[in-house]
C-alpha cells in the first residue's frame, strides 16, 4: 500500500514538472514547414532541423505565451555554415505584431557566427544588435533564453546577460506587453544577405545543413480563451526574488552584461551613426540609462 501510493505522489508531481517546463518535442511543439526535414529525435528530447537547396524547416511552439522565461539549448550548422540562418524567436501574430528575435547568422569555416537580436514591438523593429560568442557554438550545445515579463525582455547566453530592452512606456517606447507570442525556431537559407554582406554563398555540395535543438523549457504563463494562465506562484515572489516574473538585471548582472557589450557586441542600432548622424533621431529607449 504505501509504496504504491508513493510510486503515485512520484508520477503526478513529475507529471507537473513536466507541464510546467516542457521538455518534450513531441509534447510541446510541431513542425510548420520543411515536409521532413524537421526531425524530432532521442524519444523527443532532441529535435534537428535541416537545410537543403530546396527548402529549410522550421517548429513552433504548440502554446501561446504572455511572459515567461523561454530557453534553448543549441548547436548551430558546423563547418562551413555560410548563408545558413538559424532562428529562435517570439512572435505574435497581425501587422501590429510583437516579436522577439535571435537569429545566428553562418560563416565560412573558422570565421565567426554572428548572433542578431532585434525586439519588434507593434509591428515596428529596427533595434537591432549583434554580437560575437565568446564559444564555438557548433562544437557543443549553449542554451539562448529569453526573460519576458511585463518590465524586461533580458536576452542571455548560457546564463549571462547580453541584451536589456526594458520597458520605457513611460518615455513613449511600445512594450511587447498585450500580445501572446508562441516560439518558434527555423533553419533556412539567407545567402542573399546573411554572411559577410551576402557575398558569401551557401556552398550546397555540403547540404544537407543540419542545426540541433535540445531542452525547450517554457517557464512561461500559457494564453488560453483569451487570457494568460501563469504557474502557481509566478507573481509571489516580490521584491525581486528568484522569479522570472519580477526579474531585472541586478548590479552584478548589469555589470557583466555592459562587459559582455563592450567586448563581444559589434553593432549596436542605437550608436549607427549612418542612421543617426550626429545622434539626431536615437530612439528614446537608448537615450536611457538603467
Ligand atoms: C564572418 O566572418 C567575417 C570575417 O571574420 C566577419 O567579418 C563577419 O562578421 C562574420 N559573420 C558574418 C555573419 O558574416
Amino acid at each position: 500500500m504505501r509504496a504504491s501510493a508513493l510510486v503515485c505522489f512520484v508520477a503526478v508531481s513529475a507529471c507537473i514538472a513536466c507541464i510546467a517546463h516542457g521538455g518534450n518535442f513531441y509534447q510541446d511543439t510541431e513542425m510548420t514547414w520543411g515536409q521532413g526535414r524537421g526531425k524530432v529525435v532521442d524519444g523527443g528530447r532532441g529535435l534537428d532541423l535541416s537545410l537543403d537547396r530546396a527548402s529549410g524547416s522550421g517548429f513552433q511552439s504548440k502554446d501561446e505565451y504572455l511572459f515567461g522565461k523561454i530557453e534553448m539549448q543549441m548547436k548551430l550548422v558546423p563547418g562551413n555554415s555560410a548563408g545558413t540562418v538559424t532562428t529562435l524567436y517570439l512572435s505574435s501574430q497581425g501587422d501590429a505584431h510583437d516579436e522577439i528575435d535571435l537569429e545566428f547568422l553562418g560563416n565560412v569555416s573558422g570565421e565567426p557566427y554572428t548572433l542578431h537580436t532585434n525586439v519588434f514591438t507593434r509591428g515596428r523593429g529596427q533595434r537591432e544588435q549583434q554580437f560575437r560568442l565568446w564559444f564555438d557554438p557548433t562544437a557543443d550545445f549553449h542554451t539562448y533564453s529569453v526573460v519576458w515579463n511585463p518590465r524586461h525582455v533580458i536576452f542571455a547566453v548560457d546564463g549571462t546577460p547580453v541584451r536589456d530592452f526594458a520597458n520605457r512606456e513611460a518615455r513613449g517606447v511600445a512594450f511587447p506587453r498585450t500580445q501572446p507570442m508562441r516560439v518558434y525556431a527555423s533553419l533556412w537559407n539567407a545567402d542573399d544577405w546573411a554572411t559577410q554582406g551576402g557575398r558569401v554563398k551557401a556552398d550546397w555540395a555540403r547540404a544537407p545543413f543540419v542545426a540541433s535543438f535540445r531542452g525547450f523549457s517554457a517557464d512561461a504563463c500559457v494564453w488560453s480563451g483569451g487570457r494568460s494562465q501563469c504557474p502557481v506562484g509566478t507573481m509571489e515572489e516580490a521584491g525581486g526574488g528568484g522569479g522570472w516574473w519580477n526579474q531585472q538585471l541586478s548590479d552584478a548582472s548589469y555589470r557583466r552584461m555592459r562587459w559582455v557589450q563592450r567586448k563581444f557586441m559589434i553593432y549596436n542600432y542605437c550608436t549607427d551613426a549612418k542612421r543617426f548622424p550626429q545622434g539626431r533621431g536615437v530612439p528614446a529607449e537608448c537615450r536611457l540609462r538603467r
